[in-house]
């Protein structure tokens, strides 16, 4: 059967549509040079209003504690570290992207970006529980890795709403399915737009395996399973978007993570509790 999608064409209607966003851009060649210019960096910062507001809101978080009032970018910068930096740049850049108002869909967009926020708190906890690493890393991994259904619902909605309804119908693997009439998965796409982007290769790696961890690179394998697993979780919890079959997990992951079938019941009670405390913080703004 002919497939829906041919990668040069997506390739070029994602350049088209979703072009990597200049201040990530110039950060990431900014944050790539060995001798970072504090300088050149406050200049690209501060030529973004989204971004330094952001920047200056972070700072002043309570999750920083810092004892002055933050108020230009050198102070963030140095309070926030380039790690953050990157990050908060590839989340704002998402936002900006994939956010605001878009036309009427047939496929649940707010419910995918909703899914989208709880895996990103659910696999930050995860990382934090198992030692995975940064734990900002991963809550920008949980933020991105569906992005691939949103540009299937760009380009190709009604294939997907059709193939969203088939799945909840006739229990069918999403990602099977979608490669049998797209030719690709939601998390191939992730991967294309992830590469576009210049994002860091261990990000895309990941991204690329979240439903198929243990066919991942050596050192992604735990990292493309803890995304697995937040996933499952999310959806086990049916926060934002979920289908049939979604909650079902594979042993080999949770043994790989050297967890049991009982931790995900314990892990599911927690992410309810965290994403509960984060729903309340964005409340108060
Ligand atoms: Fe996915
Ligand atoms: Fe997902």
């Amino acid at each position: 059967m002919e497939t829906l999608i041919q990668v040069e064409e997506l390739s070029r209607k994602i350049e088209k549509i979703f072009p990597m966003p200049q201040t990530l851009m110039k950060i990431n060649e900014a944050l790539n040079n060995p001798n970072v210019n504090m300088a050149r960096l406050e200049d690209i910062l501060k030529s973004d209003p989204d971004f330094s507001f952001k920047l200056l809101s972070l700072a002043n978080s309570a999750f920083y504690g810092s004892p002055n009032k933050v108020t230009n970018m050198h102070m963030a910068i140095t309070l926030l570290g380039f790690n953050a930096i990157k990050n908060l740049a590839i989340q704002t850049s998402v936002q900006q992207t994939f956010g605001g108002d878009k036309p009427e869909s047939c496929v649940p967009t707010q419910m995918i970006w909703k899914h989208s926020v709880g895996v990103a708190v659910c696999v930050k906890m995860l990382s934090r529980r198992l030692k995975l690493g940064n734990a900002e890393d991963f809550f920008t991994m949980g933020i991105l890795h569906d992005l691939g259904f949103l540009i299937e619902a760009q380009f190709y909605s009604l294939p997907l709403s059709q193939m969203l309804e088939r799945v909840n119908r006739e229990k069918y693997s999403l990602t099977d399915l979608e490669s049998e009439v797209l030719g690709m998965d939601h998390a191939q796409i992730t991967h294309l737009l992830a590469e576009k982007w210049s994002l860091p290769k261990t990000l895309t790696t990941t991204l690329k395996h979240h439903h198929e961890p243990l066919d991942a690179p050596e050192e992604n394998r735990r990292s493309a399973s803890a995304l697995y697993l937040a996933d499952k979780i999310v959806m086990q919890a049916k926060y934002g978007f979920t289908y049939a079959r979604a909650g079902e997990t594979d042993e080999a992951v949770l043994a790989l993570l050297q967890l049991e079938p009982v931790d995900m019941e314990v892990m599911l009670e927690d992410f309810q509790v965290e994403a509960d405390q984060f729903a309340a913080l964005l409340k108060q703004g």
